[in-house]
């Protein structure tokens, strides 16, 4: 299905019945990395999923997409749906639009999960990564997907996960190149919001991987844990739903249920 926001066609989907859980996908994925969960918890939920804009099957906004723009989409495609309150599960930037949210409208966040995120913003360092990937990404679009998206699982899972991420791979090489740009730039610009998770007052949970080279495990969760929130350190690298699929759905799974 498909909402319009200023002029793009957003893709999103709808399944199941329940109390509302809203799925929010990371840089360079899209709803589809969703697929192994939500058979597991449709029965008890209404599971909404969406492609940020940009990314995914949905059209770019803008030359900027700042996590608030990307949460107003999220309150927007809710607001269609006539859902006033719901659970936000997001993964690495879908954590960063999650707390953005919450910042915007806590009243209507029920519950938050955040898998491989973190509440800080980038360093000097990140954000000069950051620029060399726009330089990439408008001269040579494929290798810089195919090198991040590399990156992101420890050496071990490249072998053994290499389909999943050929997949992942090959779908974002569909992606629009100023859709990947602006999902850049306004992961790069976003404000540390450690405050903001701190003073969420309901549950609020995170699953970290030991070897994760973008979000530093120990660090992360020792903010977190000061800001109130549960957090569970598992093995593996960035991408948590593929190299340990097992433990994420259980740690989500475990969340949802308390
Ligand atoms: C993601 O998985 O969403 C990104 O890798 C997060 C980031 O680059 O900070």
């Amino acid at each position: 299905m498909t909402f319009n926001y200023q002029n793009a066609n957003i893709h999103y989907n709808v399944r199941g019945k329940g109390p509302a859980v809203i799925l929010l996908h990371g840089f360079l994925e899209s709803a589809t990395m969703w697929n192994p969960l939500i058979p597991l918890i449709v029965d008890k939920h209404t599971v909404i999923t969406i492609d940020f804009p940009g990314l995914g099957k949905s059209e770019p906004i803008a030359e900027v997409h700042t996590m608030t723009m990307m949460a107003e989409v999220v309150d927007a495609l809710l607001q269609k749906l006539n859902i006033d309150k719901a659970t936000l599960i997001g993964h690495s930037m879908g954590g960063y639009i999650t707390l953005a949210f919450i910042e915007l409208f806590e009243e209507k966040v029920a519950k938050i999960i955040l898998l491989n995120s973190t509440s800080k913003a980038d360093s000097s360092e990140r954000k000069a990564i950051r620029d060399r990937s726009i330089q990439l990404m408008e001269k040579r679009p494929k290798a810089f997907i195919s090198m991040a998206i590399g990156n992101w699982a420890v050496e071990d899972s490249r072998e053994k996960f290499k389909e999943d991420l050929d997949f992942l791979k090959n779908q974002a090489y569909t992606f629009p190149v100023e859709g990947i740009i602006a999902a850049l730039r306004g992961m790069r610009n976003r404000k540390d919001r450690t405050e903001v998770l701190s003073k969420f007052p309901r549950p609020k949970y995170l699953l970290l991987a030991e070897d994760d080279p973008i979000i530093a495990a120990k660090e992360t969760g020792k903010l977190a844990q000061q800001a109130g929130v549960e957090v569970k350190i598992i093995s593996g690298g960035h991408m948590s739903m593929i190299e340990n699929q097992s433990a994420l759905i259980s740690f989500v799974q475990s969340a949802l249920a308390h």
